[in-house]
């Protein structure tokens, strides 16, 4: 996807969330909506930080590993450094948790509410080197669009 069709994504999250006031339904819709829209994606979903772990949230693609430690994995790298994470060829990522064994490449999105890491957003392609400076750049304005309006609402999830 090109800058333009992530602009294009961004109307459609607010379209599809902005008179949702329920986080676990505007979460579920989040990750279902890029999911469908991103090409050679075959897993996405949200880790939500509780306390000092990442817990499995609304996500798409085959069952995964439903508790992270921040200093575990890709996942969380990105919650730890609270830094994206966009990683290659995930079979030379140092402490990479395989949880669907097609996974080659990662991107991997700190989400904030009120400047506080909330969670992560995961995706993993098939494809090795999938995700590029586009990808992350259009995939985090996504998450500062989720967020702001995570922010709106009483709960997240
Ligand atoms: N590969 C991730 C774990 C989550 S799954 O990909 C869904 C990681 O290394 O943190």
């Amino acid at each position: 996807m090109n800058q333009s069709d992530y602009d294009l994504l961004n109307s459609q999250l607010h379209a599809l969330l902005d008179n949702e006031h329920d986080a676990l339904a505007a979460s579920g819709n989040f990750v279902a909506l890029l999911y469908n829209a991103l090409d050679d994606v075959n897993w996405l979903g949200i880790y939500v930080l509780r306390g000092d772990e990442l817990v499995l949230g609304p996500f798409q693609g085959k069952p995964a590993c439903t508790r992270i430690a921040l200093d575990e994995g890709v996942c969380g790298a990105a919650a730890s450094t609270q830094q994206t994470q966009r990683v290659a060829d995930v079979q030379a990522f140092p402490g990479h948790i395989v949880c669907d064994p097609d996974s080659r490449s990662e991107l991997v999105v700190p989400l904030f509410s009120h400047g506080q890491l909330i969670g992560v957003l995961d995706i993993d392609s098939p494809l090795t080197r999938r995700f590029s400076e586009t990808d992350q750049s259009g995939v985090e304005k996504l998450c500062d669009s989720f967020c702001e309006m995570q922010e709106k609402r009483k709960y997240f999830i």
